[in-house]
């Protein structure tokens, strides 16, 4: 790259994630930040700093635009405008693609240039793109794995220490692996748009996050852990998915692993995450879900990527696809206050806390959850692996 021109950037968001890309590319000669937008920049910030986003769609020098503002708004005017204005797109934001998948994709094949988020799941680690080399040879089948290091954290505490989750919360919060308002991680919506965006490029589909069932960990309690410990199994909030003939299984919940399977053993805020090929079977990636510097990383890696010609989407299938949860059945944990006939029917054993069902369908339970929450707001479900 040496004799080449830099890549000039315009990076729009300076914040945990956009400083730490400006550090890296501030080291690097054959990348260069041409300009910022940010709220609040930095005191060692040295490039310019822009007002108005129609500036850089008008600077024909600006190759890429590398969006870490986060949000849905003004991000997706953002990111839309600047594959309309003929910009490479990079971004970490999965609440973003997610949800404009299908949009965003389609304008970036029509107009020929980059648009990368490997960032926006997994974090630090090369998953997207290491499903994207993968699908491209391969059919992918399934999709599995613990994709969102706060709840992982969350979990881990209250296993090793036997505590509350309140004082799980507490302590994440502290040393930053929860945000001030964690409700999206907690509810499983961050986990959600991770397996939407993951799903989407291995299965080359697309699905409405909307469909993905989805439990999350905020009803769990400390005698719900110590039950599993009994049991001899962990607790983690697993996200899966799975390709069928003509839709696609993609559920969010909590699942209650045995010691043999590696998602027991990932410690505190890290993430697991594992793709099935149908020649290949299982492989697994393992790293920093979050954090300034793993993420900046990928988003680094991104533009490297762009500067050596990668050009378009991860994948340009978009097939539109319905999510079926009702051919996968599971046996579950279940803790809820007073009679259910539906559960009666159901049990197979008892916990001090809890019962065990028979094997029900994904899509049956996570329903009957959700209505049971009318009466109980606290009940909690977790499958058995
Ligand atoms: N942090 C992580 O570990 C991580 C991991 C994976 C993906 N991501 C994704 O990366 C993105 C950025 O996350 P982050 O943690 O870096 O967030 P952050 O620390 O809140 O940084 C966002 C920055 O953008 C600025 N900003 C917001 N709206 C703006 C606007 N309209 N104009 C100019 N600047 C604006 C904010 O300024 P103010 O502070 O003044 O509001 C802040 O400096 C998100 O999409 C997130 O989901 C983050």
């Amino acid at each position: 790259m040496k004799n080449k021109e830099p890549m000039r950037i315009a990076l729009l968001g300076l914040g945990t994630v956009g400083y730490g890309v400006y550090e890296f590319i501030r080291a690097r000669e054959d990348l260069q930040v041409a300009c910022a937008m940010s709220l609040v920049v930095p005191e060692d910030v040295t490039c310019p700093i822009v007002k108005d986003i129609r500036d850089i769609w008008a600077d024909e020098t600006i190759d890429t635009v590398v969006e870490v503002i986060g949000g849905l708004h003004p991000a997706y005017e953002w990111v839309k405008g600047s594959l309309e204005a003929g910009k490479n797109v990079i971004t970490a934001n999965k609440l973003l693609i997610a949800a404009h998948y299908k949009e965003l994709v389609s304008l970036a094949l029509e107009k020929g240039v980059a648009l990368r988020c490997t960032a926006a799941a997994g974090g630090g680690i090369p998953w997207l793109t290491s499903l994207k080399r993968c699908a491209e040879q391969e059919p992918v089948i399934r999709i599995s794995g613990i994709m969102n290091g706060t709840t992982n954290f969350i979990l881990d505490t209250m296993h090793t220490t036997g505590g509350s989750f309140d004082t799980a919360l507490a302590e994440a919060q502290r040393l930053g692996y929860a945000e001030f308002d964690p409700t999206d991680d907690l509810n499983g919506a961050d986990i959600r748009r991770k397996l939407v965006i993951s799903s989407n490029i291995g299965y080359g589909c697309v699905l409405d996050e909307k469909e993905v069932a989805t439990e999350g960990i905020e009803h769990i309690t400390g005698e719900d852990i110590a039950a599993f410990r009994s049991m001899g199994r962990v607790c983690k909030l697993i996200a899966a998915s799975r390709k069928l003939d003509h839709s696609v299984a993609a559920y969010i919940e909590p699942a209650l692993v045995p010691p043999s399977m590696p998602e027991s053993a990932i410690p505190t805020n890290y993430n697991l995450i594992s793709l099935t090929g149908e020649h290949i079977g299982k492989q697994s990636f393992y790293g920093q879900g979050a954090g300034r510097y793993p993420t900046a990383y990928n988003v680094l890696q991104d533009c490297v990527d762009v500067s050596h010609g990668i050009r378009g989407f991860y994948t340009d299938r978009l097939e539109e696809a319905h999510v079926d949860n009702s051919t996968v059945y599971r046996h579950y944990y279940v803790r809820t206050k007073g009679d259910d006939s539906w559960l009666k029917a159901r049990t197979e054993s008892f916990l001090p806390c809890g019962v065990i069902t028979e094997a029900v369908s994904v899509s049956e339970i996570h329903a009957w959850a959700k209505k049971r929450r009318e009466l109980d707001p606290d009940c909690f479900i977790a499958s058995l692996r």
